[in-house]
């Protein structure tokens, strides 16, 4: 990164990072953002600039349950909904509020390797859970609580990252019995859920909320309209909310994120998140094929399940060490994480994260042609 770089993820020109898991600076909104602020501007509505009531503002709230009651399908209340400024920032808040250091949790095994950074940073203890192809294996879990008492688990129960991989229905109910039976919380990381390539996912964790106290829905605009924006929301049952609306926090720098949460709110309005969606699902089920294509030809060693969803291939490469090999790939000008990133006992070696969705379907192929000359078979 230069002293002039805007974004943390300048590349030199002609790299590949496969392992990115950003959006593609090609499919950000600017001519949707662009009019929304022009609405704004023009309305002359100098409130969304003062600081926000706690819980974010209203009229947002509003239609963000509206378009998620058309999304998933089911009915979203604006009163369950609570305004974040993304994902990452939820994640930190709820560490702040329902856990003390040295408490254990629960993680997947793998995760999403910087929420096991938040969780580093309160002082937790990770104890990680196995997944399968159905997502995490709630019985291993349930066998883990004769051991530990975690004060939550952390879950991206749908298009898991790195995994890909969704957690299935009758384990979700499972889950949800289990955090009730024991007291412990679900954090449900949902911000793939709106990205399915194909067969929609099972209903989102959010859907149990209003009855159980114990599921925590966290999502974000990151993945559906644009990371800069840092806007995402929380759904809770109204108990939670009323513990994180009354935060120190927000007690001193109020609701988070009002003005760009007008902005979206215009977004939303006009169908424009909609219609973003609709296209960065059908840009994305391109690459994920022309991905699929490329690693069947250069890896036909590769063993993966074929994502329906979400940003990424999770590749094994039987016998291999991913972390060792990475030392020469960046020669090659490619790039991708290796599995150990996401493990939190250092295992998963020999599986490497491949994103389809930072780069175009011609990058896309010749990033896995260069993976091909830095990775020989074996
Ligand atoms: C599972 C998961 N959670 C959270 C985030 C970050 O979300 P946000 O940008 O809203 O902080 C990411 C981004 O990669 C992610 O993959």
């Amino acid at each position: 990164m230069t002293e002039r770089s805007i974004t943390q993820f300048d590349l030199p020109t002609g790299f590949i990072d496969l392992g990115m898991g950003n959006p593609d600076l090609a499919l950000l909104p600017i001519d949707a953002l662009r009019q929304s602020a022009e609405a704004y501007f023009s309305a002359n509505d100098p409130r969304p600039l003062q600081y926000g009531i706690e819980q974010g503002n209203g009229y947002f709230r509003l239609a963000l349950a509206e378009f998620l009651t058309e999304a998933y399908g089911a009915s979203v209340e604006p009163d369950l909904l609570f305004v974040t400024s993304g994902a990452s920032a939820a994640l930190d808040l709820l560490c702040s509020l329902f856990t003390r250091p040295g408490e254990v949790i629960f993680v997947e095994e793998p995760s999403y390797f910087l929420a096991l950074r938040i969780f580093e940073d309160h002082g937790l203890r990770v104890v990680s859970i196995p997944m399968d192809d159905e997502g995490l294996i709630v019985d291993a879990l349930e066998g883990a609580l004769a051991e530990h008492s975690p004060k939550f688990i952390y879950t991206i129960p749908t298009f898991q990252n790195p995994s890909g991989r969704t957690l299935t229905q009758a384990r979700r109910e499972k889950l949800v019995a289990l955090a009730q039976q024991y007291g412990f919380l679900i954090i449900a990381d949902e911000v793939y859920h709106l990205l399915a390539y194909g067969q929609p996912p099972p209903p989102p964790l959010a859907a149990f909320v209003k009855d159980v106290k114990q599921v925590i829905s966290v999502n974000s605009f990151s993945k559906i309209l644009a990371p800069g924006l840092r806007l995402g929301w929380i759904q809770a049952h109204p108990a939670m909310i009323s513990k994180l609306v009354g935060c120190g926090m927000l007690d001193s720098g109020g609701g988070m994120n009002p003005f760009v949460s007008a902005l979206a709110l215009g977004l939303i309005e006009t169908g424009g998140l909609t219609e973003n969606i609709a296209g960065l699902r059908a840009e994305y089920s391109r690459r994920l094929g022309i991905m699929d294509a490329a690693l069947k030809t250069h890896f036909p060693e590769a063993v993966y399940t074929l994502p329906k969803g979400g940003f990424f291939f999770w590749v094994r490469l039987p016998g291999r060490d991913m972390k060792e090999m990475r030392r020469n790939v960046k020669k090659y000008d490619v790039d991708y994480r290796p599995g150990a990133l996401f493990s939190s006992r250092e295992e998963m070696q020999d599986f490497m994260r491949l994103s389809f969705c930072f780069y175009s379907s011609p990058e896309i192929e010749v990033g896995i042609e260069r993976l091909k000359k830095c990775l020989p078979s074996i």
